[in-house]
């Protein structure tokens, strides 16, 4: 047992009902004063039109902050989100330690998603860099900026497995697999939190949402989730339970229902699987005002009850719904919510603080470093890093690398715009430290025609090639920004075909938080690079792709289907009793290819691989030995992701006609070949029968290893 856990009830012996409560209270800034109307309203106001975006953000510049001192004084505060201004939180904290009755430490949380103030990809486009020790680098940098800042714990990884293209929050996980999720997870979680939290730039990792958020129904956000028990195990449980044994010490439970139970109120998911089949031993967080939902959702009746679904279901925090503080004093008092589950939720959020040793520290803000931290040299070159691996390259006809000679033009207001670059969720960054794709063109002294405009075209017959920037902006995905149509928006398609039938060489070069249906690109762009938000270093990045100093590695972690009708979609589908054929009574649709445009895995490089050998074999220490030699045919230097699929046999449930088992970036200079080798442990290669045992079915494995999920060697093993 620590030392602190004494402390813990120690604590809870002196604190009165009042003072347990406060702890699991988390608020953020309000805001006061400065516009007539109220915040909703005004939030109405520019929604419908009344007022512009910009006039918005003025506005609320000119608000003032209200953070709820008294509150705190009276021992009512636990923890904070939202600030990240070292001055201000270390003004609260000396209030928390100095002025209340018991001196607990604040705890601050904040959204550090993908980067802090040094923004890189998001994190579905990180992902597809397939590489654990360039993700736990990123996590490591955003821990020591935010910390200086005064963040002690981030809502971060999401390792929300997600399928439905439509769902804006795709673009802050790592796709559609549990195995790359998990891989991605673990590491941001070791980046964030290091060995040891109490470290002054060491942050608390809350994962999230749990669970299953990415299997909302038709990719709305905040919708249902209806799974089979099988399929929340299999496909959306085991990142959470990989990111838990790595030590992860907060998780975030999810804002949807599971089969009509929210998870902010669901024990089963919270106590059963968490806590008692994981042993977390960590803090729990709501979602943004979740308890209170609980309301809405129609699962509690009022707000007392949702306070106590979600203390007895196992929620410690409160994220501002206030509902705990509000109601939790009066139900303790009268019995309806034992003293014991205050207790626990009070001691899971002591522990943290203890554990990050902010009862030792309490200030752990570093105002210099925050100020120095930000724009520093060898950190944006950690992000032009990020962002080259990320970036994605689908097709390319031979036109790029570019040939520095060729006078190229310009298109697209995403080529220009730096705000953009950011992607969701890149609170505490700066846009206009973000370097365009036209900034990049010219710091590489390339000059470059600007097709802009109503007389752009004209300018076109100057040009030997297009460069056209198309795909969303950066609030075209992440929260509340589902898509039903999951095209390129607002009539850019039209715009490129104009370009297209110029007859010059179209290269597209695609913006997005999503995969996006491309069909048209896919069939008339000469090349398409798939940029995603690339993050502060976009331009400069893209700028030594397009023109050869660095060559793209990245592959895809998520399936581009050609049309949103046909999302959900990904490459670990089940066969079905009729797979889709060319038959008619088979399993497709009349309107649409069967495949998908680009696979999961897919991406290509200025080389060219080759695959051979592929060997697989059951060993003496319970794993499957797999190893493929993969060779260099091209004339330059690459890297390459090799991945490891395989097909179960027949079992008591039908399988996935292919699943990643193991991946490997390998780094081969021309003419090099490598023989990557993998042990995978059999029993990782199970799956839940009916009544929910885990068995791993025994017979013949098909064997995959290859460059994407649809071009691999294939062997066989019996298991
Ligand atoms: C989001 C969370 C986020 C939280 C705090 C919510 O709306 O769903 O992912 O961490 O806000 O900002």
């Amino acid at each position: 047992m620590k030392p602190y856990e004494n402390e813990i009830q120690a604590l809870l012996s002196q604190m009165t009902i009042a003072e347990k409560v406060g702890q699991l209270q988390q608020c953020g800034p309000s805001l006061v004063g400065a516009f007539e109307v109220s915040f909703e309203e005004l939030l109405d106001m520019m929604f419908d039109g009344r007022i512009s975006h910009e006039e918005f953000e003025r506005l609320m510049g000119t608000a003032e902050q209200d953070y709820h001192e008294e509150a705190l004084r009276a021992g009512r505060i636990g923890s904070y989100n939202g600030i990240a201004d070292p001055e201000i939180v270390n003004r609260l904290q000396k209030i928390a330690v100095e002025e209340t009755r018991l001196g607990i430490p604040l705890l601050f949380g904040y959204d550090v998603i993908h980067g802090f103030r040094t923004v890189g990809p998001i994190p579905l486009g990180e992902a597809c860099a397939w590489e654990p020790d360039l993700w736990r680098r990123t996590a490591r940098l955003a821990a020591q900026e935010a910390t200086a800042a005064g963040i002690h714990m981030t809502f971060a990884p999401m390792v929300d497995v997600a399928k439905d293209a439509r769902w804006g929050r795709v673009s802050e996980g790592a796709g559609e697999d549990p195995v790359v999720s998990s891989a991605y997870g673990v590491a941001k979680v070791q980046g964030f939190q290091t060995e040891d939290l109490s470290r002054p730039d060491a942050m608390a990792a809350c994962i999230k949402h749990f669970a299953a958020y990415g299997a909302a129904e038709a990719g709305r956000d905040y919708n249902r989730v209806d799974l089979s028990p099988q399929r929340l195990y299999e496909e959306y449980l085991p990142p959470f339970e990989a990111c838990i044994q790595a030590g992860a010490r907060a998780v975030m439970p999810a804002f949807n229902d599971i089969s009509g139970v929210p998870c902010t109120g669901n024990r089963w998911l919270l106590q059963d699987v968490l806590r008692r089949d994981w042993g977390f031993t960590g803090v729990t967080v709501s979602d943004s005002n979740a308890i209170a939902e609980c309301v809405v959702h129609g699962y509690s009746r009022d707000k007392a009850q949702a306070a106590a679904d979600a203390i007895t279901a196992g929620v410690d925090i409160d994220m501002s719904s206030d509902v705990y503080v509000s109601e939790l004093d009066r139900l303790v008092e009268n019995g309806t919510v034992p003293m014991e589950a205050l207790d626990r939720a009070v001691a899971d959020v002591l522990r943290l603080k203890f554990e990050l040793g902010l009862f030792e520290h309490p200030y752990r803000t570093d105002p210099d470093r925050a100020a120095r931290d930000i724009n520093r040299p060898e950190d944006r070159a950690l992000a032009r890093e990020a962002a080259e691996k990320s970036v994605v390259l689908l097709k390319n006809d031979g036109i790029l690398p570019l040939q520095p000679e060729k006078r190229i033009g310009v298109w697209g207001d995403l080529a220009f715009s730096r705000e953009d670059m950011l992607g969701a969720w890149a609170v505490g960054a700066d846009g206009n430290l973000c370097v365009s794709l036209a900034d990049g063109l010219t710091n590489q002294n390339i000059s470059f025609v600007s097709l802009q405009g109503e007389t752009g075209l004209a300018e076109v017959a100057s040009c030997d090639v297009i460069l056209a920037a198309v795909g969303e902006t950066k609030d075209q995905s992440g929260e509340a920004a589902s898509r039903a149509d999951i095209g390129l928006p607002e009539g850019q398609e039209e715009r490129v075909r104009q370009l297209v039938d110029t007859g010059k060489p179209v290269i597209a070069i695609v913006f997005a938080g999503r995969p996006l249906a491309i069909p048209y690109l896919a069939e008339h762009a000469a090349a398409i690079l798939i940029a995603w938000h690339p993050g502060v270093e976009a331009g400069n990045a893209l700028a030594e792709i397009l023109y050869g100093a660095v060559n793209p590695s990245g592959k895809l972690t998520t399936t581009f289907p050609y049309t949103t009708g046909q999302c959900p979609m990904y490459y670990a589908h089940t066969n079905t009793g009729r797979p889709g054929g060319r038959s008619k009574f088979t399993s497709k649709y009349l309107d649409t290819p069967l495949e998908p445009v680009w696979p999961f895995g897919y991406g290509l490089s200025y080389t060219t691989y080759a695959y051979q050998d592929l060997q697989a074999s059951r060993n003496g220490s319970g794993a499957l030995s797999v190893s493929v030699t993969v060779s260099n045919t091209g004339d330059r230097s690459g890297d390459e992701t090799v991945q490891c699929y395989f097909r179960a046999p027949a079992a008591r449930r039908v399988r996935p006609v292919r699943q990643l088992a193991a991946f490997q970036k390998v780094h081969l200079e021309p003419g090099e070949a490598q023989t990557v080798s993998f042990s995978i442990p059999i029993q990782s290669l199970g799956y839940y029968t009916p009544d929910m045992q885990y068995t791993v079915a025994p017979g013949t494995y098909a064997v995959y290893a290859g460059g994407s999920s649809r071009d691999c060697l294939e062997t066989q093993v019996a298991l």
